[in-house]
């Protein structure tokens, strides 16, 4: 079977020499020194100087939103994961949706401002597939509505835009560091930020809101990640350079196969690094979508249909919504398998059913 992840591991000696020094320590949680450790190697690896190692990309969301002190609406895209909205329904706020730009699949910035009220406190918009936002146009915008700004970008880890880190954009931005992700610590997650007090005011909030001693300076939560965790995303880390080129080489082999296939992709940002964080392709009509997926799942591969459907029109907790580009785009956009252990010839393989079917699809 060829899945459509797989998670990068790491030699298990190397793994084990961390977890020797858990058990020595005794020390499994409460921000210990490989978590502490983690986050002095992910500032320097990610060129940030503020960082924080948490839970989960969700948990950073949550927190982020609570460390701005959002209310009201918040603007944010339909084309992401659920966490993407669930988390801003979770702080009491409201998810207020604009469409996608149908090159790029991340907001269009272009529609931000006639969705912004005197509700409106921020823009919550997704890296979607590390590709970078119109960063430019969002913070113009949110300088002009003195409104905040979070990016999500759970996809972009190590991804640079003009020549700095994609985290050091926005007022925060947060990565997801689950298994399912190019680097990875099991589950995991980082809370980025230019500033200092905002980021003493997420730590704290990441450890319940204790200040000290008996002492509580804010409303928290339990956003720390425990030191196995952190033992796994520092054995990972070793690895991120040669995972990247790995997955470079597994995309390139994918555009030379695919060069002639009726389906399109997303128009990267142009200054922008990549990461090789996905391979997503678009194709024609969704008949033609499920036709690939259908074949390629007799031939024991798996792909994922990420994201669909639209976030505006799938969850219970939200009237639905219409918003074309990101209701077509959902419909018709497949990811493809890609990780670290793929073959350039099972990426032959999955091109050569794909090329089949869409020879055999009459229009
Ligand atoms: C765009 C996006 N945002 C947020 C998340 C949530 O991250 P986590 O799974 O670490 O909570 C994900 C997870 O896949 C994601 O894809």
């Amino acid at each position: 079977m060829i899945y459509v992840t797989r998670p990068f591991l790491p030699p298990i000696d190397e793994y084990q020499h961390y977890i020797h020094q858990i058990w020595k320590r005794q020390w499994l949680t409460n921000i210990g020194p490989l978590s502490s450790e983690l986050e002095d190697h992910l500032k320097k690896f990610l060129d940030v100087e503020h960082l924080l190692y948490v839970t989960s990309g969700t948990i950073g969301l949550q927190i982020a939103i609570k460390a701005l002190e959002l209310k009201g609406d918040i603007i944010t895209t339909p084309f992401s994961f659920v966490a993407t909205t669930s988390a801003i329904v979770w702080e009491g706020c409201n998810p207020v949706f604009v469409d996608i730009d149908s090159q790029s699949l991340t907001i269009d910035a272009t529609k931000i401002e006639q969705a912004i009220t005197p509700d409106t406190t921020a823009i919550l918009a997704t890296h979607v597939y590390g590709n970078p936002c119109d960063i430019d146009a969002i913070d113009k915008i949110a300088n002009k509505y003195k409104i905040k700004v979070i990016y999500d970008a759970a996809h972009a880890f190590a991804i640079t835009y003009k020549g700095k880190s994609i985290l050091t954009y926005g007022d925060i931005s947060i990565c997801s560091l689950h298994a399912t992700k190019l680097y990875h610590s099991t589950e995991g997650g980082l809370v980025a930020t230019k500033d200092p007090m905002l980021l003493k005011k997420a730590s704290l909030m990441r450890n319940f809101g204790i200040s000290g001693f008996n002492q509580y300076s804010d409303l928290g939560i339990n956003g720390k990640n425990s030191e196995f965790h952190a033992a796994m995303g520092l054995a990972n880390l070793k690895y991120v350079r040669d995972i990247i080129s790995k997955r470079k080489e597994i995309t390139e082999k994918y555009n030379a196969n695919l060069k002639s296939a009726k389906c399109l992709f997303p128009v990267w940002n142009k200054d922008a690094s990549r990461n090789y964080a996905y391979y997503p392709i678009i194709l024609q009509t969704e008949q033609l979508l499920l036709n690939v997926m259908e074949e390629l799942e007799k031939n024991q591969v798996l792909t994922r249909r990420y994201f669909y459907p639209s976030l505006s029109s799938c969850l219970p907790y939200l009237d639905s919504q219409e918003y074309p580009v990101s209701d077509d785009i959902s419909k018709r956009v497949l990811c493809l398998p890609l990780y670290y252990d793929l073959t350039l010839e099972e990426v032959n393989f999955i091109c050569s059913v794909i090329l089949r079917v869409q020879n055999n699809t009459s229009w």
